[in-house]
Formats: structure tokens, sequence, C-alpha cells
């Protein structure tokens, strides 16, 4: 079954900068950013070697973007998609005290300036986003942003996507599908959380097929949620569940998780959000199985409201 390989693409945020949004409690070891560096080389390797070949990334993602464009040059393979986004700068320099990360802004400057170091990924380049678009940034109105987006897509000839963050996912999707520049809409992809607790993808899923957009998940595994924890203790009867189905098919939780998404909405690409080789390997372990309906349904039944998903993410720290 490695005909499921392709699906899994890889996200690069936690190779890119030592400190992500997700549940670690424990500090992890320090490394110095050559070490850094060289293990997220390897995991792009690694990732590659197994089959992957797509690739999510983001200025915003400290030293990520640059240490693919490094990497990918270097693979001359026309078969590696690569996808970037712009609208976030990364600004913590590596300080695991930072309290700043990332600061978002979607100004016409801002894209000009990330765009001049992310078309360096062309011709793999495939994919450019507007990186966590939301109403209150104002992007989804701002013309004269659009209509450079218009440009941009069609002298490289690039899908244009939008990545959405939050509850109100759905509608930010349903007003970015109604943008048309010269009688062409201008976004063909969306980048969004789908994951056994934040299910709302469901509602306009059929509508983003039938138009053909490309969707591509993110935060397939709760930012780690999905993994047993003590602090969850609502999530109790889903880690059962989750980890029933781990033993049946002798997977982690993680492959169900990811695989999950694969069978019940058919994305186009599922990101694994692997900080190293280890965890590639149990992602890719989504090709040894299939979740039949009714796993499928019992796992849809563990949704939660979207505004209490999103709350109890706001509260996960950068560790
Ligand atoms: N556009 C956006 O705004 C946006 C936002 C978020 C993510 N993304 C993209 O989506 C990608 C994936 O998202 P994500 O990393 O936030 O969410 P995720 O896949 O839901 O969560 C990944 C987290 O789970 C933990 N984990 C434990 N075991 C794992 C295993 N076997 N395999 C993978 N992870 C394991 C890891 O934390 P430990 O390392 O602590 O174990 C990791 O930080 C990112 O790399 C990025 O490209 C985009």
């Amino acid at each position: 079954m490695n005909t499921v390989k392709p699906l899994i693409g890889l996200g690069t945020a936690a190779i890119g900068r030592p400190q992500y949004i997700n549940v670690r409690q424990e500090e992890g070891a320090s490394i110095s950013l050559e070490e850094f560096r060289n293990k997220g080389r390897d995991t792009l390797e690694y990732a590659y070697q197994n089959g992957i070949r797509y690739f999510d990334t983001a200025p915003g993602y400290g030293l990520a973007e640059e240490l693919l464009l490094d990497w990918v040059k270097t693979k001359q393979d026309p078969d590696i998609e690569v996808a970037t986004k712009w609208g976030y700068t990364y600004v913590a320099n590596f300080d695991p005290t930072a309290t700043t990360h990332e600061i978002k802004e979607h100004s016409l400057t801002k894209l000009n300036e990330q765009w001049l170091q992310s078309q360096k990924l062309l011709p793999y380049l495939k994919i450019y986003q507007v990186h966590s678009a939301t109403f209150d940034s104002g992007i989804l109105e701002n013309e004269e942003i659009l209509k450079r987006l218009y440009e941009l897509k069609s002298k490289h000839n690039l899908i244009m996507g939008i990545t959405t963050t939050g509850d109100n996912q759905i509608e930010v999707i349903k007003k970015t599908l109604n943008i048309v520049i010269e009688g062409n809409s201008l976004f063909d992809a969306f980048q969004v959380t789908y994951n056994v607790l934040d299910q709302s993808l469901n509602d306009i899923m059929d509508t983003l097929k039938e138009q053909h957009n490309k969707v591509i998940i993110k935060e397939a595994l709760a930012n780690g949620r999905l993994f047993p924890n003590d602090n969850y203790l609502t999530y109790q009867p889903l880690y059962q569940i989750l980890q029933k189905l781990a033993d049946k098919y002798k997977v982690g939780i993680d492959a169900i998780a990811l695989r999950f998404c694969i069978d019940s909405i058919q994305p186009y690409k599922v990101l694994s959000g692997a900080a190293n080789s280890d965890h590639i390997t149990d992602n890719l372990k989504v090709s040894n199985f299939t979740l039949n309906t009714n796993e499928i349904e019992i796992l849809k039944s563990f949704r939660s409201k979207p505004s209490e998903y999103w709350e109890e993410r706001k509260k996960l720290g950068w560790n």
C-alpha cells in the first residue's frame, strides 16, 4: 500500500525553530544551532528517502525555509512540491527564553520582502500561501495585495493558497472562495486544521472538492493533544479508542490520527509535523492499513466544538 506515502507531506515548523507550539512538558535537551540545522537537514533527507515529496515551509519557521532551499537544490527531482507562505516573521532568534516568537503582518511590503527570498524555491515552489488568513488582518479585502498575488500566480504558474487557523476557519474559506480577479478565482489551495477533535472542515469539504481546490491538512495530531495526557481528562475515552486501534494495526497513535484524516475526507495532503526521523518512520506507517467505516464513525464521534478546541489550543505553550 505504498501509494499512501505521497499523501503525507512534511511540515517544517518543528525543524526550523527549536521552540514550537505543542503539549510537551519537559525541557528538550539543548543543542547548538549547528546541530539543530544538521538534524533538520537529516530529517528532510530521511523524509525524501522514505518517499515524501511534499514539503511545507514558511519564513516564519525560523531557519526552515532556508534549510529547505539549500537541501532541495541538491535533489534535482521534478516530483518535489514545495509550499511556502508569507505574512509571519520569525523574531525569537533561537533564544529559548524569548517571549515573542513571530510577528504577523499582512502588508504589501511584507509580501514583496518575503517573496524576494521565497522565489528562490522555484521551480520546486508550487503553492504560495497567505500564512493564517483572518478577517482582522484585512488581507481578504486588500485589493492591492490580492492583485499582486494574482500577478505572482500568473507569472510563475503558482497555485495560490491560504492557511486557516481558529474557530472560524470555514467562514474564512467561504469568503476566500469568492475572491475573483480578472474573472478567475484567485485561491485554489487551502491548508486547514483538521483532526479527530476539530472536524469543522467537513462542512465545506464537498464544495472545495467540487471546485477542484487542493486541501492540505495541518495539525492532524492536534499539536500532540491526541497522545495520552493526564492534563486532558475529558479525552481519556478517546485515548483508549486510539490506543485500541493502534494496537490492532500495530502502529502508533500518530498513524491512526493521520489515517483518520486520509480516510475520512481524502485530502490532497496531510502534513506530518515530524521533528525527527523517528517521527517520520512512525507517521509513514499510515501506509500499512486503512480504517474501516465503523472505526471512522467512532473517531468522528469525538469531535469537539471549534470554539472549545481553539480555546484549548490558545493555552498551549511554545516548548
Ligand atoms: N499555517 C499555519 O498557520 C500552520 C500552523 C500549524 C502548523 N502548520 C503546518 O503543519 C505542520 C504540522 O503541524 P503541527 O506540527 O503544528 O501539528 P501536529 O502534527 O498536530 O503535531 C505535531 C506535534 O506532535 C508531537 N508528536 C509526538 N509524537 C509524534 C510523532 N510520532 N510524529 C509527529 N509528531 C509527534 C510533536 O511534538 P514533540 O516533538 O514535542 O513530541 C509535534 O510537535 C507544521 O510543520 C506546519 O508545516 C501550519
